[in-house]
C-alpha cells in the first residue's frame, strides 16, 4: 500500500472486485445484511459502495460457487451498480462457463461497461484413481493455463464481433505469438495469469520477445492488428 501511495502518479492501478465464486456469496450476504449496500474497503478506507439491493439475483452452482455473472440480468445489475458509484473505467470480467458468452457481453455493454476482460477459469475437475474421489476438496475448481487458450481465443473472437467496447484477452497466454493471436482475435490488451506461476519471468520474456515476433510476421504496430482476423 505504501508503494502504491508513493507511485500513485506514475502507475495505473486496476482494482479487481472479486464477484464470481465463493466471495460473491459472502458479498451478497453482506449486501443483504447492510440494507442492500456492499462496501469495498482498501486500507480501511471505503472506496466503493455497491447498492445491489436485496433482490440481487444469484444462483448457487453444484460446486458451491455463487454465479451472478453467468446470467444476463446479473451481469447487467453488477455493471450498473458499479458504474453508479465510480467515475473510473469499469471492465467486467466474463466467465467462460456459460452456454453463450455473446448475450452476456452485450448485456454488460448495454449496462455501461467501459470494457470487458475475458476469460476467467473454466470449471474443471480430476478424480484420484486410488481413492476414486475428486482430487480437490471442493470437487470442482478453476482450470487455467495453456490448455484453455483455444477456448479463450474463440470467446474473444466471438465477443469482438458483438460489442464495440475494448477487450482485454486472457486465458492460457504463454508467448509473444499467443499475444499476437489474442490481438488478432480482437483483444486490445492481453493478460498473463497462470504462466507467471510456472515462470515468474514469463511476462518479461513475452515483452522481450514481442519485437522479434512482430518483425517475423511483418507487424509494424500492435494497435494495427487488433481484430485483424475478422477482416477479409
Ligand atoms: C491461482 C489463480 C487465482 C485466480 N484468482 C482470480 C481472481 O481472484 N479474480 C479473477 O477475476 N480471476 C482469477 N483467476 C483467473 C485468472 O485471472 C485468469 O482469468 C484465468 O486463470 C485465465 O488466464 P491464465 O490461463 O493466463 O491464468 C485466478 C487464476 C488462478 C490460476
Amino acid at each position: 500500500m505504501d508503494w502504491l501511495k508513493a507511485h500513485k502518479n506514475d502507475t495505473i492501478l486496476i482494482a479487481v472486485l472479486l464477484i464470481l465464486g465463493g466471495a460473491l456469496a459472502l458479498f451478497l450476504l453482506l449486501t443483504r445484511q447492510t440494507g442492500g449496500t456492499a462496501r469495498v474497503q482498501v486500507d480501511g478506507e471505503t472506496v466503493m459502495e455497491l447498492p445491489l439491493g436485496r433482490d440481487a439475483q444469484v444462483e448457487l452452482g453444484e460446486d458451491g460457487h455463487a454465479n451472478l455473472l453467468v446470467i444476463e440480468n446479473g451481469t447487467a445489475q453488477v455493471t450498473r451498480a458499479v458504474k453508479a458509484v465510480t467515475t473510473k473505467p469499469v471492465y467486467i470480467k466474463l466467465s467462460p462457463n456459460v452456454t453463450d458468452i455473446v448475450p452476456i457481453a452485450r448485456a454488460c455493454e448495454e449496462a455501461g461497461a467501459d470494457g470487458l476482460s475475458l476469460i476467467n477459469t473454466l470449471l474443471g475437475m480430476r478424480i484420484d484413481l486410488r481413492s476414486r474421489k475428486p482430487v480437490i476438496a471442493n470437487r470442482m475448481g478453476g482450470y487455467s493455463g495453456e490448455g484453455i487458450f483455444p477456448v479463450a481465443l474463440r470467446m474473444v473472437y466471438q465477443v469482438y464481433k458483438a460489442v464495440k467496447i475494448p477487450l482485454i484477452g486472457m486465458g492460457g497466454v504463454k508467448s509473444a505469438e499467443d499475444v499476437i493471436e489474442m490481438m488478432l482475435a480482437g483483444a486490445s490488451a492481453v493478460q498473463v495469469g497462470t504462466m507467471n506461476l510456472i515462470d515468474p519471468w514469463a511476462c518479461e520474456k513475452i515483452i522481450g520477445d514481442l519485437p522479434r515476433v512482430m518483425e517475423q510476421y511483418q507487424i509494424r504496430s500492435l494497435s494495427e492488428i487488433i481484430g485483424g482476423a475478422h477482416h477479409g
